[in-house]
């Protein structure tokens, strides 16, 4: 035996088996719908379909800290180590601007003299504000020495400045952490810094503080009523009503419990809110918030033994902004703090449900081994927490005018008793898929057709951003989860750190240490080109307007209002499509295609359906009867179509392939199977009557590989031919064994390059030999298309 044939047996060998129990494996795993996108889109495929740019920086690894996007100026800022990056929101990579803001030699040097690592020694830009219209405030880790400055950015887009201010560098002690990973979150608002920080160089004194050119304001320190081991994650400015005097600031944060014996206990997460004009006191609570009160926030599933999961540790929050800037929605990714079972889930809080919970009872405990109880008693006047305002009376003009009495009240009596319960009192998104984690989330609120949906973007630490809507059933009170898409924004895998939404631009900006993408929110043409296709994903961005799925526009909009279907709540194709689907019974609309195998080979009836949620179902036609294959140990049915581990000849015959969704049937292939026997594989190859079928074969497997495929998830499975590499039709053969791989190619030759046949065959599957709809690279509908044929 020659080494060249010992060395394919065995890759046979290999490959075969590795791709059996990838099938099996996949075949095992998709029975579980709820967790299949409709569609994964690989790194590659979003920028084939030209959906995504990424901004790489210069080869270093980027290490974004914060982001900010500018709708004025049309920049995206991203405070990195040691550089300040302005891209442009049209492109992130053309055009990128930078300052440069290093260390000196002489601040690391002292920052190492410490004990600190070389790493942690450079100036991370964690604090990144629209100052005014002019103007960035920027702050960076200094190398342990904390410093910010402000940054020009000019009035307009023209003036395309990008540069410091002169003579605006000033500490940034009590503006951004020293520690690079330590966790802040800042807001700015009217001239006036908020911001959620470890103030110190040990990180013992997590504070909530508010600076402005003239005062400091801030929680009490070593207070650990006020504030206990806190990690910061969110901050907003949101009015009370029209007195901007009444304007609260809000905090979102995680903080341990302090028990009785003031050991630490669990996490939870709460939001702490102060007056956005609170001078503090005068005699007492010097410089301190005279207003701080905080409540909990609570995300958690009732169990069905009357045990409710809860999701105490906020991941990340954002803020839907609405019509009315006094009722933002707000939304909070938790985690579980167990470390047996690790979930995450989103719950959605109204402002009016925190303000309650802010005008409720205090709580109370006589001593810290008591449990909390409300707060009884008489409460002084004005209610601590209050603002000095219009609203209140008018009364005082200033915090510090306040009895000390109020002041005494507020300080002693910083938690609310009663917590703020999530919308329909449950999370809108749960997940608990083991390995990987969530770490970012940004809405979208959508006008569709049946009504608003939030589309929720949710990044994982794996590169990869969900795309969900959540519906909620009155009836039932239940709520479905719809994951429309799933998007590998960057090439290798890391942490999702930040994502940024531009509505008007319908992009979002996604940030990780890997670089700065830009995705587009949709893709509509994606879903396919059938009324079905377009109504089954459900996306509210996209309807059917009878020609194409394309963007959804609300009526009025403009002014020709033309003719859209959608039905994003209930997905009913069989409803919205009837009549205008071409029969689905007419079984010649199928594709159709002829697989060759050899007997006792094992051999794969390709089928993979456009949508991941959609389960296939396959029929053998047999003269007048179908009969459904159910499958058994040697007929095995996977997620990439029927798989025969050992054909037999009495396997021959048509194989249908449908798909089911939301009960709409869909017919997607007609594959004739033939069995060979291994003697018989020359003769059935050079018959002039299957000229037609063996140009098809041949085309099918030379031809280049249609577009982009969806790749199932997961990185380091094996691949699978069709998948990532093309299995030409010769390799094939010697795979199956079958020697005379010259004849075989001399045929297909033959027939392949007679002019007549191969326009013939351009007409049936394209000029690129997918499929009638493939146009080349970025073609949206090229991108789901059947691949070629296959025989193991
Ligand atoms: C923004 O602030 C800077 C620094 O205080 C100031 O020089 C500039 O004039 C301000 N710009 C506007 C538009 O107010
Ligand atoms: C500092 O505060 C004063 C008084 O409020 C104000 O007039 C001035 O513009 C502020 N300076 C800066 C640089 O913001
Ligand atoms: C495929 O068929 C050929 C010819 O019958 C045979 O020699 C070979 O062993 C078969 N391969 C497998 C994997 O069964
Ligand atoms: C994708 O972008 C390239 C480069 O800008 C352009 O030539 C091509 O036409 C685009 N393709 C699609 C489908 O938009």
């Amino acid at each position: 035996m020659s080494v060249s044939v010992m060395m394919a047996a065995c890759i046979r060998t290999v490959y075969l088996s590795l791709m059996l129990l990838y099938l099996v494996l996949l075949g095992m795993t998709h029975t579980a719908h709820s967790i299949y996108p409709r569609i994964r889109l690989s790194h590659k495929e979003l920028w084939q379909l030209n959906r995504t740019w990424v901004f790489q920086g210069h080869g270093a690894s980027l290490q974004p800290q914060t982001m900010l996007l500018d709708e004025g100026h049309e920049r995206l800022y991203v405070g990195a180590k040691n550089i300040l990056f302005s891209l442009s929101l049209d492109r992130v990579n053309t055009h990128p601007r930078e300052i440069q803001w290093a260390s000196t030699e002489s601040q690391i040097e002292e920052c190492m003299m410490k004990g600190r690592e070389k790493p942690e020694c450079a100036n991370y830009l964690k604090v990144l504000q629209q100052y005014n219209q002019t103007h960035l405030l920027v702050c960076g880790t200094g190398a342990f020495n904390p410093i910010c400055a402000l940054v020009k950015v000019g009035h307009t887009v023209q003036d395309r400045l990008f540069a410091f201010e002169d003579d605006s560098v000033m500490s940034g002690r009590g503006r951004c952490p020293y520690d690079p990973n330590s966790p802040c979150t800042s807001t700015l608002s009217r001239g006036e810094l908020y911001i959620g920080l470890y103030t110190d160089y040990w990180e013992n004194d997590g504070a909530l503080c508010r600076l402005n050119n003239q005062t400091f304001t801030r929680t009490e320190r070593n207070d650990r009523q006020q504030l206990n081991e806190p990690k910061f994650v969110g901050s907003a400015v949101i009015p009370d009503n029209d007195d901007r005097d009444d304007d609260k600031v809000y905090f979102f944060f995680t903080e341990r419990e302090v028990d009785a014996e003031g050991v630490n206990k669990a996490v939870y997460t709460r939001v702490g809110r102060v007056c956005a004009n609170d001078q503090g006191g005068q005699r007492m609570l010097v410089n301190r918030w005279s207003s701080f009160l905080k409540t909990r926030l609570i995300c958690s599933v009732a169990g069905p033994n009357g045990i409710d999961t809860h999701f105490d540790d906020l991941e990340d929050l954002f803020v839907l902004s609405t019509k009315d800037d006094k009722n933002p929605e707000i939304f909070g990714l938790f985690s579980t703090t167990s470390a047996v079972f690790k979930g995450y889930a989103v719950c959605v809080y109204h402002m009016e449900d925190i303000r309650a919970a802010f005008n409720g009872p205090f709580a109370y405990r006589e001593r810290p081994e008591h449990h909390w109880t409300p707060y009884e008693d008489k409460v002084p006047y004005p209610r601590p927490g209050s603002c000095a305002s219009q609203v209140n009376g008018g009364g005082f003009s200033s915090s510090k005018e306040f009895p000390d009495e109020v002041l005494r009240f507020v300080r002693s009596h910083p938690a609310m008793y009663r917590p703020v319960l999530p919308q329909h009192h449950r999370p809108v998104l749960l997940q608990t898929e083991p390995g990987r984690k969530l770490t970012q989330i940004a809405v979208d609120r959508v006008q569709a057709q049946d009504g608003h949906y939030h589309v929720l973007y949710i990044g994982t630490d794996d590169s990869v951003v969900l795309k969900f809507i959540t519906i909620y059933n009155k009836d039932t009170d239940t709520m479905e989860e719809v994951l429309l898409e799933e998007l590998q924004v960057f090439k290798m895998p890391a942490p999702i750190r930040e994502i940024l939404i531009s509505p008007k631009r319908q992009q979002l900006y996604v940030g990780s240490e890997v670089g700065v993408a830009q995705v587009r929110l949709h893709q509509c043409a994606l879903y396919g080109s059938e009324c079905a296709d377009c109504c089954l994903a459900r996306d509210p961005y996209c309807a059917w307007d009878g020609l194409t799925c394309s963007r959804y526009y609300p009526a009025g909009v403009y002014t020709k209002r033309r003719f859209r279907r959608q039905d994003v709540r209930h997905g009913n194709a069989v409803q919205l499509c009837n009549g205008l689907q071409i029969d689905d019974e007419k079984w010649q609309r199928a594709e159709e295609r002829f697989v060759y195998s050899v007997e006792s080979n094992s051999t794969l009836l390709e089928c993979v359906p456009r949508s991941l949620q959609a389960k296939v179902l396959w029929f053998l036609q047999k003269e007048e009867e179908r009969h459904e294959v159910r499958g058994d140990e040697r007929v095995i049915m996977t997620s990439h179509g029927l798989l025969f581990l050992r054909v037999k000849s009495s396997d021959a015959g048509v194989y249908v392939c449908q798909t089911v969704e939301h009960g709409y049937v869909h017919t997607l292939l007609r594959v004739t199977l033939h069995v060979l026997r291994g003697e018989r594989v020359e003769s059935a190859m050079t018959r002039n009557g299957d000229e037609e079928k063996a140009a098809v074969q041949c085309h099918a497997s030379i031809g280049p590989s249609p577009g982009p495929s969806i790749s199932p998830r997961s990185l380091g499975q094996p691949s699978v031919p069709g998948q990532h590499s093309k299995l030409w039709y010769k390799d094939f053969l010697q795979l199956i064994g079958y020697g005379d791989a010259q004849r075989v190619e001399e045929y297909c030759e033959r027939v392949w390059c007679s002019d007549k046949k191969r326009k013939k065959i351009k007409r049936k599957y394209g000029p690129l030999g997918g499929e009638k709809r493939g146009k080349g690279r970025g073609d949206e509908n090229s991108h789901r298309a059947p691949r070629h044929t296959l025989v193991t």
